[in-house]
This record gives C-alpha cells, structure tokens and sequence, in this order.
C-alpha cells in the first residue's frame, strides 16, 4: 500500500455488514459460482415467480444478448413500496426538503407512498396508459417524481425521465425517439430561488410529437400555465377521482422498466434501456454494499431524478432496501453555501452521496460553510460522476466528515444501472482519488488499444468482461447499435469509454473518457451534440467540440467555430452562438469558450484531428505538445488556432 490511504477505521471494521474476508470471499464466489451465488442474492426481492435461471448473457456476435433471471415475475412498485407496509408502513420512506429553507419539508410514510403511488397509477390507467406503453417524466425534484417513476413500474409502463434543465427541443427529441403517449410533468420547478418554465417547455415540444395523447400536471408552484382542453389533466383533480389502490402488474424479469437517454461520441442520444429483475437487485444490492444500509438510516442522494444517480440511488435501491430517502428540490450552495450541510443537521442525515464538481465549488466558498454547521449525524460520504481530484476528497474527508467518514468513490455507468467499482466502508481501505475494487459479479479488465489484455499494475482501456444484472439490454429502438457501439471495440467484452489505471493493490483508478465524450460537472455531453447544435444556426459553417480541464466542474466545453463566409467574428456573435446551444440543447451544454476558426486541422481526407484541437484548448501549444502536424492537408491553421486561443 502506498503511503496514501486510509485503513478502515476500526469501528467500522468491527461492526460494518462486511468486512475484508467477508468481501472478499463474497466477490469469489460471485465469481466461482455465479449462478448458484445469484439465485441466492435474488433472494433479497419478492418474486411473485422465483426465478431458476440466473445469467444467460452472450457478448459474442453470434449469440449476442444480456438476459437475467429469465423466468423470474415481480414488480419493481411491489418491491419497493408493498412488501415494507406490514414491517414499515409507518416509517418515513420519503422526507422532502424544499428549495427554500423557510419552506416546511415534507414527509411520507411507506403507507403514504402507497397511496399517491396507487393513486397516480390510476390517473395514468384512465388516461389511457397500458402494460408496455412508454411515458416521459419531466418533473422538478419533487416527491410527485418518485411517485411518477413508481407508478408506472406498477403498472408496466416503461418510463423515460428527461431532465428538467433541458430544453423544448431536447424533450421533444427524446418523446419522438421512443413514441410516448404521455407525459408527466409540472406546472413549474423550483431551483435556487427562481422558477423554470416546465409546462410551457412541454407545450412547445409537444407542438412536434403527435405521438403524445395525454399530458398529466402536476401543480407544483402554482404559477399559471395554460391547459389544453381534452390533452392536459390536473393530477390533484384526477386523483382525487380514482381508487386509492392499484395492483401491481405482474412483469417477467426481462420486462423493459425504463429508458435513459445518455450521451455518447456519435449521433444523438441514445435510450438506454433497464429491464426488471436484474436492474432492482443491482441498485439494491450495491445501495447495501456501498452504504453499510440499515434500517431506519437517513440516507440523501443528492442528484436530480433526470439522472441514473437518481433512479438508483434516490428511488429504487433505497425504496427497495426499506431506507428512508431525502428528495432535495434544491441546489447545494443556496441560499448559502452552508445549506446542504444544514440540510443533514436538519434531517439528521447519516449518509451523503454527491458529486465532485459540487465539493470542488463549496471548497472554494471556505470551510466556514462547513464549520458553522453540526454534521455528527454523518457515517457515510458518497461521490459520483467523476474523477474525484484528491484534493477535494481530503477536504471532503477531512472537513466535512471530520476524518469519521469512509468516502465511498462509486465508478459506474449510465450503462451499468448502479455502482461497480466502488469501496464497502468496512471492507475497502481507501486511497483518495481511486473507486477502489470491483463490486460483486463484475470482472474489470484493462486492455490496450489492440485489445490485449494487461496484467498487474498497468493503464489502458477499461472494458467489463462479462455481464452482471444492472447491465443495460439495449439502446431502445436499435439494437444493432448497442452491440456496435459497447462490443466491438474490444470484441467479446462491453467497452466502457474510460481509461483506467490498476495499481499494485489491484485498486482501479479512473482516469477518464477515453472517446468524444465530455464529463461536465458530472453530466455526460456528447462533442457531436454540441457541434450539431452550432451549425444548426445560420452563421456557423463548422463547429469542432473538445473538452478542457475546468476547476469547478471538471471539464468545460470548448468550441471552434467557423462561421460561414459572409459572417465577421464578434463577441456579441460569440454570445449570440452560446445562448444558441443553451436554447437548443440546455444550460448543461452552455460552451464555456467559442474560439471562431477560419480553418479547422483536417487531415488530406477531411477528418479534424482532434488530438490537436484538445492541447490547443488545454493550453498545451508548444510544437512537441502539438506533435506532428505535417499530414495535415494545411498546416498553416494550427498557428492561427494558437495564436486565438480563448482564455
Ligand atoms: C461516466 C458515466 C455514474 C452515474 C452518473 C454518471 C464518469 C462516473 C465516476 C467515478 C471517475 C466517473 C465516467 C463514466 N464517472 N463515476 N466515481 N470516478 N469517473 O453517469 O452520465 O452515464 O457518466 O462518468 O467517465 O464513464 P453517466
């Protein structure tokens, strides 16, 4: 072990759920004997069929496909909401914290839940929606949203949460991609003291997706909204009108449960897609794992629904655990950078789990955000998203937990429905900066750019070598595209995007996206996404979009912008362009710099090389850095590329 880590402490190692021999003889057998391992952890939902199979998945051509637990019944709703009622029902399954501090948080039992759940569930039956149908959620960080993802895992329909901080055009992109026929949403959102116009987003996607019969509201602010006749329903009105009791539809493990649309190197988003029985275990399983759960523990995932983070670890591994889960309107640093600190006094808040740009930001405010507030009720500090820089999980460590806290790095995936390289706080010494070794199941590999596999410490490509039950089973609609895009690179194994480094203690080490992918603050935003945005508007001829390393939200969004021949660079053109993305994508998109380029670096064939792109953006412009740039069909540019470097 290097000098840098953190042996677990050693009330931890006496009473954690897991210590280091019971992980590690876990993670064997979950290796050794995967099937009979699995049936057993299967165990830990209620089936209406128990399953007897367990993986039955293929990452060769020839039989290609990920399938679990396939002759197993249940329902996600059930699991999460039903089976608690005669133990917990009266125990708090949600408490909600609004964005104001002057606002009352709210509170729901399991047997609460049960009936908004029900009752919401039987709103979306009358207004039409059967087994199978597929509904947009476009919601605040409301209670409503939890009830939204559950209802409609109670009554089979498959749910596609867009984010509410993306735009009209993003949503109807996503509604028409997999054929909605309705849409749950709000009135308005409420974030840091302002108001985001979600109903009115919805009226001007909807004008492009006739697919959409029915749109449910939720009153949220109670701002004024128009409502359109026969299409739009009120959800307190209907639910006042329906039974307080649905039954949970019996689905096959194999059963779509929801689409995500994430972002990937080419093209637009893609949906991906989780199914039933594999999905739950993994985000309960690893929601106990990671987090030492115990019943009655106040647990707070401080991400937005719109996000995986979200799903798994706000709603379905926690609700299924019987935990009792923080939904948070807000944002962490308002209206003071203490409040997500008062927020765990307030609650009594045993585990966080947030991300590092959000750490990197409050650090910069000065630890007396953090000192002016109690903390004691930590046990656990969660991170995710990205790289944590050492730096922050120090301060992390230190500051916020005191030096009490275990943090837990989860390295996971959109893809992979939960965390798979992560610590279990009574079993994992850590070393800031590293997720620490894999979960139950998972088999990490690191090969080189020809696919070799490498032993020992080492660093390359980071690929998944066989399926475990979060792995996702398709990108809806295309399922050629899901094989092309995660098992071809590397055939045989699920590619993952990320480089990654293994250290001598076999401690896995993220170092990043390795493909056109950008981690902006945790958000994942494709580069071809951007530069389809920017040369929709008419002033723009090209557009090349690399990432940069940024303080706070650990990349930032560079573009190089060729305007059309007609057009002179400005800055009011520059901010014009940024307002564009902003409008066309959403604020998550917003470039950071817009350098206008007269030329792009092409090769004789036509394609930009980026490599030069991204040194020029990272402010690396020494020739060595540029590396050869004689193939280039005119090397010329790259002097004036550097010599108008933004920022
Ligand atoms: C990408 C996935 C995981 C859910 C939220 C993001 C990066 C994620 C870590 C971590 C280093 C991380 C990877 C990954 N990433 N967690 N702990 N350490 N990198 O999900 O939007 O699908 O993004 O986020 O690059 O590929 P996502």
């Amino acid at each position: 072990m290097s000098d840098d880590f953190f042996p677990v402490p050693e009330d931890w190692a006496k009473n954690a759920l897991m210590d280091k021999a019971a992980r590690a003889a876990d993670y064997a057998r979950s290796i050794d004997d995967a099937d009979a391992y699995w049936l057993e952890r299967a165990q830990r939902l209620d089936w209406i069929t128990p399953p007897t199979r367990a993986n039955e998945s293929s990452f060769a051509e020839a039989d290609f496909g990920v399938k679990w637990f396939a002759d197993g019944v249940l329902n996600v709703s059930a699991n999460c909401i039903d089976r608690h009622l005669a133990t917990r029902g009266d125990q708090t399954a949600i408490i909600w914290e609004p964005d104001s501090p002057d606002a009352e948080p709210r509170r729901y039992s399991y047997a609460q839940v049960h009936e908004q759940v029900c009752r919401l569930a039987n709103v979306l039956k009358a207004a039409g929606a059967r087994k199978g149908d597929r509904i947009t959620l476009y919601l605040p960080m409301i209670p409503e949203a939890a009830f939204a993802l559950l209802a409609c895992a109670r009554i089979g329909a498959v749910h596609s949460v867009v984010f509410g901080g993306f735009s009209p055009e993003a949503l109807a992109g996503r509604i028409i991609d997999c054929d909605s026929t309705l849409v749950v949403t709000a009135d308005e959102g409420r974030r840091a003291g302002k108001t985001v116009p979600l109903k009115a987003n919805v009226d001007a996607a909807l004008k492009d997706c006739p697919s959409v019969k029915k749109v449910v509201v939720v009153q949220a602010t109670g701002g004024t909204v128009a409502m359109t006749p026969g299409r739009d329903l009120w959800l307190h009105e209907e639910a006042a009108n329906v039974l307080p009791d649905c039954p949970p539809e019996p689905m096959n493990a194999e059963d779509p449960l929801f689409i995500l649309y994430t972002s990937g190197s080419t093209g637009k988003p893609k949906g991906v897609l989780h199914t039933t029985g594999g999905y739950l275990l993994w985000a309960s399983l690893t929601h106990e794992l990671c987090f030492d759960y115990r019943p009655g523990d106040i647990y707070w995932c401080a991400a937005d629904i719109g996000w995986v983070t979200g799903h798994s670890y706000i709603v379905y591994g926690p609700l299924a655990n019987g935990a009792t889960t923080l939904i948070y309107e807000g944002v962490p640093n308002y209206p003071t950078p203490a409040r997500i600190w008062e927020v765990v006094d307030r609650h009594q808040v045993q585990t966080i789990f947030t991300a590092p740009t959000a750490l990197r930001a409050l650090m910069k405010e000065g630890d007396e955000f953090v000192h002016s507030t109690s903390r004691k009720s930590l046990r656990l500090l969660g991170t995710v998203g990205e790289p944590i820089n050492p730096e922050a999980w120090r301060w992390y460590h230190s500051i916020v937990g005191e030096g009490r806290c275990p943090i837990i790095d989860t390295w996971w995936q959109t893809e992979t429905g939960a965390a798979m390289i992560a610590p279990t706080p009574g079993a994992t010494d850590l070393k800031p900066g590293s997720a620490t070794l894999p979960m139950p199941g998972v088999v990490p590999q690191i090969v080189d750019a020809e696919g070799h596999v490498l032993e020992g410490a080492t660093e390359g490509n980071l690929v998944i070598a066989q399926s475990w039950p979060g792995q996702m089973r398709t990108v809806w609609g295309d399922h050629d595209r899901f094989f092309q895009t995660y098992f071809t690179t590397f055939p045989g194994k699920y590619t993952t995007g990320d480089g990654a480094r293994r250290d001598a203690d076999g401690y896995y080490w993220i170092t990043g996206r390795v493909d056109d992918v950008i981690n902006v603050s945790g958000h994942r935003m494709g580069t071809a996404e951007v530069e389809s945005a920017l040369v929709l508007h008419e002033s723009v001829a090209e557009a090349a979009v690399v990432g940069f390393p940024h303080d706070i939200k650990g990349q930032g969004i560079y573009a190089y912008v060729t305007l059309n021949a007609h057009d002179e660079p400005s800055d009011e053109l520059r901010k014009t362009l940024i307002k564009w993305v902003r409008s066309e994508i959403g604020p998550i998109a917003t470039p950071d710099a817009i350098q206008f380029a007269p030329g792009l670096p092409k090769t004789r064939s036509g394609k930009i090389m980026r490599r030069i792109l991204r040194k020029i953006a990272e402010g690396e412009v020494s020739a060595q850095a540029l590396g050869d740039t004689s193939t280039l069909a005119d090397p010329s540019v790259v002097d004036n590329l550097v010599a108008n470097r933004q920022g």
